[in-house]
């Protein structure tokens, strides 16, 4: 038997119920993981709400992040081998002390990256590659804009978009968190609470506004983002932490000047092994070479995973949280 975290009907943290199942050996393409450390992410949420449809129905293991080690390899694997190192993101069947995992998901970890390091990065350094090299090329001296610049996500876009040589930008919901942000190579913060993020990022650009804003966001944050913008700036909605941006007229970007606008996932930027690797080599490479540091600020026990989400949908959390089996 092997100890999980599953959702039998979906609502708030509470329905994540700590349990004991069997997992079958892996099949074909398959590999069996003992994790290590999983990680959390506000996806795990919008599957827990019921937001996002669960693709295996109820009930299922939440979680869509994690790191270990290959104890068993399925028919027609050849990538993996028993005591590989492994980190992975495939949508649920995480939060577990072991698992199946698609082999073609699966990444070996270099030697010098930990598992809890790579639980807290494969999912959000993932993102992050795609949002400042595929989404949106990030170059030195643009102005780019980040809303919770603190979070999991946000920290790692910082600390990117620094290194490439922007002028980082980014919202917070606290000084403390200012402190964070600026500390992860973040070169102005703004407290979006009590201040008014447009006019703050005229001043700080002395009018020139952004080249990108990356808005995890959504439903607050819109449509005031697209006033960050330069004419003919890119608007990246990546995520929905408040909410979701509801319909909206497109005539909206012609009138805040020519700006181009997209709503990109993980899921179709990786959904090629030959991307995932490169994407994964690039992150890698940021972390190995010290440009990108994974901050995993919380760490809770799996049993713990209602909290853990309680304390991401409070705005309670700064960089990575993790559950360890
Ligand atoms: N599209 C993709 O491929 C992809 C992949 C990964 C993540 N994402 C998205 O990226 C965003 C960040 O994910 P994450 O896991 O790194 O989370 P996170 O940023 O660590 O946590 C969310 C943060 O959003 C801010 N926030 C503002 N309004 C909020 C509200 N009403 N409720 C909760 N939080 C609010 C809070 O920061 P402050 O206190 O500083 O405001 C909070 O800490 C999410 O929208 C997620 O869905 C998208």
């Amino acid at each position: 038997m092997v100890a999980v975290v599953r959702v039998h009907k979906v609502g708030g943290p509470d329905v994540l119920t700590y349990e004991e199942i069997e997992i079958a050996a892996p099949g074909q393409g398959q590999i069996r993981v003992k994790q290590y450390a999983c990680g959390v992410n506000f996806i795990d949420v919008y599957f827990r709400m019921g937001l996002y449809p669960s693709p295996v129905g109820l009930p299922f293991v939440a979680g869509n992040e994690g790191a270990g080690e290959v104890v068993a390899v399925g028919p027609g694997v050849t990538d993996f081998r028993i005591g590989d190192r492994v980190g992975y993101v495939a949508a649920l069947g995480c939060y577990a002390a072991e698992r199946l995992v698609p082999a073609d998901r699966a990444v070996k970890l270099p030697a010098s990256i930990g598992y809890e390091q790579a639980a807290g990065m494969m999912l959000k350094g993932l993102t992050v590659e795609y949002l400042v090299r595929r989404t949106f090329k990030v170059e030195k001296g643009m102005n780019v804009f980040v809303h919770a610049a603190a979070g999991g996500v946000g920290l790692i876009l910082c600390q990117w978009a620094n290194h490439l040589g922007a002028n980082v930008i980014g919202t917070v919901g606290s000084k403390e968190k200012a402190a964070l942000a600026k500390a992860n190579g973040c070169h102005h913060t703004i407290l979006y609470r009590d201040e008014d993020f447009v006019a703050r990022t005229k001043e700080i650009t002395g009018g020139k506004m952004c080249a990108v804003v990356y808005d995890g966001i959504g439903k607050t944050t819109f449509p005031a983002s697209l006033d960050c913008l330069a004419p003919l700036g890119m608007f990246v909605s990546f995520g929905s932490a408040s909410g979701q941006i509801d319909a909206f007229n497109i005539n909206i970007l012609q009138q805040k000047g020519s700006l181009f606008a997209t709503r990109p996932t993980l899921n179709t930027y990786a959904a090629k092994r030959a991307d995932l690797l490169d994407m994964a080599n690039n992150l890698f490479e940021v972390v190995e070479s010290g440009a990108v540091k994974i901050p995993v600020n919380q760490k809770y026990s799996l049993r713990d995973a209602a909290k853990a989400h309680r304390d991401l949908e409070g705005r309670a959390t700064t960089g990575s949280s993790i559950l360890i089996p």
